[in-house]
């Protein structure tokens, strides 16, 4: 089945950028720009992660991306996520970017989206991975400062196609960012949020209702709500689910805790995304491989969660028919 799964040709919607640094890049990176991270080693490093919920991650994600300060380095952070994607047999990307957490450090927001969008361009030419760029607003922080970031953002509009809503969830409800949202939609952007994480059901539902938003990030609390599952069910808003990471930051106990069968079986347009993939242990094929072992999937449900992945993506319909084109009959 693991061959199955990396042949399998994919899309991966739900993947920050800031969390693909893997901790030989960060130790290389850290040297060159004279910064001094917490960990005697890479296998320091990577010892600690270890997480007791999603704060705890967060705190570890923002001090290690202090070391990603040029151009070069957010190129060359993007561009080793993408040869691992490409690897994975990922065929489009769909990639978030928190821009606050760098021009917090006085790193210019061109800087920032100029690296990564060579990567990008380069990803596409020579790995065939197609990719979009979404702005991910920080919630912890205040509508005042996303806005801010959204003025910043408008003379790079060619390069990223939506935007969308990370960082701590509880206490921090969509309804808060309702002014930043409806303007990035008066621009045209396409509109995505995590919601129903850590956050409660309520979550999800402001994040349609108040955000319209058209992909739910993670969106796995829905299941305490059958009314919005029903709902999710019947638009076919799609979830971009993280088993991996749900299961490191303790969203579930275990694998087998996982509502993601559940989830197929009550017809929600499910797909399966890596998330942050070093800090969870694995990238987008290791995330299929964990839920094929722990609801003994079949190649019929490997498929359709491929299929799903390219459903749910922003691509046209045309380039979403020719990837499905790709797919084996199972
Ligand atoms: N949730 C919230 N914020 C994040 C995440 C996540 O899964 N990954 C990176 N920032
Ligand atoms: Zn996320």
């Amino acid at each position: 089945m693991d061959e199955f799964i990396a042949q399998l040709p994919k899309a991966e919607l739900h993947l920050h950028i800031e969390g693909t640094l893997e901790p030989e890049l960060a130790f290389e990176l850290a040297e060159k720009n004279q910064v001094t991270l917490p960990f005697k080693s890479v296998d320091d490093m990577r010892a600690a992660y270890n997480f007791s919920d999603l704060q705890s991650f967060l705190d570890l994600y923002y001090a290690s991306i202090s070391v990603v300060q040029t151009e070069e380095d957010f190129h060359d952070l993007t561009l080793a996520y993408l040869k691992k994607a490409a690897a994975q047999n990922v065929r489009h990307t769909e990639i978030f970017f928190d821009p606050q957490s760098h021009t917090a450090r006085d790193i210019p927001f061109g800087t920032v989206i100029n690296g990564i969008t060579a990567a990008l361009q380069e990803a596409q030419t020579e790995l065939g991975v197609s990719s979009k760029l979404i702005l991910s607003f920080l919630r912890h922080l205040s509508e005042e400062s996303a806005l801010e970031t959204f003025q910043q953002a408008l003379p790079f509009r060619e390069q990223f196609i939506g935007v969308g809503l990370d960082s701590s969830e509880q206490g921090h409800p969509p309804s808060k960012f309702v002014n930043v949202f409806d303007e990035a939609r008066r621009e045209g952007f396409r509109v995505v949020c995590h919601a129903g994480e850590e956050g409660p059901p309520e979550y999800i539902t402001e994040a349609l209702d108040l955000l319209h938003a058209e992909r739910i990030d993670h969106g796995v609390r829905c299941m305490e709500d059958a009314a919005l599952v029903a709902r999710l069910a019947e638009e076919q808003i799609p979830l971009t689910v993280c088993p991996l990471s749900n299961v490191r930051l303790r969203v579930f106990k275990t694998m087998s805790e996982h509502t993601l069968k559940r989830m197929l079986d009550a017809g929600l347009l499910v797909t399966v995304n890596s998330d942050d993939p070093p800090y969870f242990g694995g990238y987008v094929n290791e995330n299929y491989e964990a839920i094929q072992k722990a609801f003994d999937l079949s190649r019929d449900d490997l498929v359709k969660l491929a299929r799903n992945s390219f459903t749910a993506s922003f691509l046209s319909d045309e380039e979403k028919q020719k990837l499905i084109g790709e797919l084996p009959e199972s």
